[in-house]
């Protein structure tokens, strides 16, 4: 049975209130979204189209050497992770623990059930990545990555009095731009029946679109056979009406049909890719979507005025182990998408560090 829109037109939860406002960029409008906090903390844009420490500035550049130096990269990496583990531990998230129950669980049978072994990982992705020697390729990537997931929201919304608090707001905004969007623009395919939900690493963001729009079939894909297995097998402890499908491939090249479902999300997927697979992930969303509907990629904001005023040591160690953060930042994601075919393209801040950036498959 179809997911209705029942919660259609609501606006951002979590205690914030929207203001739209029109802005025009390149010659084509677009809406913008202005989320303000109750707190009174608007979230902001800086003065910047993207921060100057990413890019082709002096900064940058200076940054980018530091990182080529492999003495200081590796020491680099070592106090990013510590940085990482103390701040989510600080924000109560019991990283060991939770890193423990999973290396200590069944998941390497799931494991053996879920991956393709005929899969072949595009390069970039066989690079160290966030601190671990092989990348997202890794049990202990899979083992730590719903901890480190649950930290974004935290660092995004600082004030919230919980970690749960901040997660249901960043990712309540995050699908309300979602819902919104598709309320907007889908015309006569405004049920939502399939969700696919790409990069879905360990399957947060999967659970939370399966809890939005229950009567859907959702779909969760990634690269990485390690991520899935965990996502897996704690879905398997869930007992849901349309349980999640798990698939391992990659995003540019699904093998999945045509036109068979109505949302296509990506969420924290793009800063992590080159440029030239974000523009094979819109590319494959396209094919994939139903006309009507709806792509949605949340990620860092370029105009984000937190990101923009982050300390240089804060961003010395973020694109120390997440190396295509530049080319995510000089890309204009926007007109990437207008190029792929897309149509309707909306960006909304839907946090003080993340936008949300929404279009329609034209009929
Ligand atoms: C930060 S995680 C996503 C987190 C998740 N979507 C959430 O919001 O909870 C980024 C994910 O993108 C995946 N990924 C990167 N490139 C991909 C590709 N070409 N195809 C599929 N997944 C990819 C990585 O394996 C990783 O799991």
């Amino acid at each position: 049975m179809a997911a209705i829109l029942g919660r259609a037109g609501t606006t951002a939860t979590g205690g914030f209130r929207r203001h739209h406002q029109e802005t025009s960029r390149g010659g084509r409008r677009r809406d913008a979204v202005v989320v303000a906090a109750v707190t009174g903390a608007a979230p902001q844009e800086g003065s910047l189209e993207r921060p100057a420490w990413s890019g082709e500035t002096p900064v940058s550049r200076l940054v980018a050497a530091l990182i080529a130096f492999k003495p200081l990269y590796s020491l680099m990496k070592l106090a990013s992770r510590e940085v990482i583990i103390r701040t989510a531990e600080k924000s109560n998230i019991p990283w060991r623990e939770m890193t423990r129950k999973v290396l200590e669980s069944d998941v390497y049978e799931v494991f053996e059930r879920i991956r393709d072994p005929n899969i072949i990982y595009p390069d970039y992705y066989l690079s160290p990545f966030h601190a671990y020697d092989e990348g997202n390729l890794s049990w202990l990537a899979a083992a730590e990555a719903e901890a480190a997931t649950l930290s974004i929201a935290k660092r995004a919304i600082p004030e919230a009095t919980s970690i749960e608090e901040a997660n249901q707001i960043v990712r309540g905004n995050w699908m309300n731009a979602i819902e919104e969007h598709h309320l907007k623009y889908s015309g006569e395919n405004c049920q939502i029946n399939d969700i696919l939900d790409i990069g879905c690493s360990v399957g947060v963001s999967t659970r939370y679109l399966a809890e939005r729009f229950p009567s859907a079939k959702a779909v969760g894909l990634d690269l990485s056979p390690y991520f899935l297995a965990v996502a897996a097998q704690k879905e398997e402890q869930l007992c849901r009406q349309n349980p999640i499908r798990w698939v391992n491939a990659n995003g540019e090249a699904t093998g999945l049909p045509p036109n068979s479902f109505d949302v296509v999300s990506l969420a924290y997927v793009c800063h992590e890719c080159p440029a030239g697979a974000i523009i094979g992930l819109a590319k494959e969303a396209f094919r994939l979507l139903r006309p009507g509907g709806t792509i949605a990629l949340t990620d860092n904001s370029p105009k984000s005025k937190v990101l923009q005023e982050l300390s240089p040591v804060l961003f010395t160690l973020m694109k120390s182990t997440e190396p295509f953060q530049d080319e995510y930042y000089m890309l204009d994601l926007e007109e990437a998408l207008s190029q792929a075919g897309f149509v309707n393209v909306c960006s909304v801040l839907t946090d003080p560090r993340h936008r949300t950036v929404t279009a329609t498959v034209p009929y």
